[in-house]
């Protein structure tokens, strides 16, 4: 039960750390779909509404759209031709971090501290991470500065079981890219599905 190869993935920031992932994982295999946004507080030019937040600026329902399939490409598509354009448009630059210990936990990792500490190690990292080959939005809310978004991951080694997860994110309404990631998902159905 231990991802030896997540492990690595996080220790280094370069290379070719996956030659031990299952072949059946494969290249992406298509894109994710569905969902619907908005919520309170966002309107369309992005001013707030919601008393929680007077005079906040506030992320706009064509934004929530922006970060969600922004970051489900960087999840199915590692590498890919867009990756670091993506990220560098969607990731704030200053103080980004990823708090994942469901990631941390297949990285057999101790838990607690960010998966991803920068924006930087990030893209490198996730740059050469094995693709999430269809992750499908189920859902999506928006408070002023706050994102969730519920989604399922398919295709995933044997594929024998889906992968769901919740992701929040903490939107930097100034600069209007995503500040924090707080990431967490069925991590035994992941290791089930790689056989592990
Ligand atoms: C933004 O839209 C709201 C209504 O949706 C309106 O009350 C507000 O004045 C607008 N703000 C700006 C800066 O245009
Ligand atoms: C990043 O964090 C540091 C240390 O907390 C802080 O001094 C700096 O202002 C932050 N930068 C941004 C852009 O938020
Ligand atoms: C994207 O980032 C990765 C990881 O830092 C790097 O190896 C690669 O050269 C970058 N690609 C482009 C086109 O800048």
């Amino acid at each position: 039960m231990h991802f030896s190869h997540f492990a690595v993935a996080l220790a280094t920031l370069a290379g070719t750390a996956w030659a031990d992932f299952p072949s059946s994982w494969g290249p992406p295999i298509g894109g994710g779909s569905g969902g619907s946004s908005g919520g309170l507080g966002a309107n369309t030019n992005g001013t707030c509404n919601d008393l929680n937040f007077p005079g906040l600026n506030c992320v706009a329902p064509a934004d929530v759209d922006r970060f969600v399939s922004g970051y489900t490409y960087l999840l199915e598509f590692p590498g890919g031709p867009d990756f670091n354009s993506t990220a560098e448009d969607i990731l704030a630059a200053n103080n980004f971090t990823v708090q994942s210990d469901s990631i941390r936990t297949l990285s057999g990792l101790p838990l607690g501290e960010p998966a991803y500490p920068s924006r930087d190690v990030y893209i490198a990292t996730q740059f050469v991470t094995p693709a999430l080959p269809t992750v499908t939005t189920i859902d999506t809310f928006a408070s002023c500065n706050k994102i969730a978004w519920r989604w399922t991951a398919t295709g995933i080694g044997s594929n024998a079981l889906p992968v769901n997860g919740i992701i929040t994110f903490d939107i930097d309404t100034d600069n209007n890219q995503i500040q924090t990631v707080y990431s967490e998902f069925n991590t035994a159905a992941f290791e089930t599905d790689l056989g592990e």
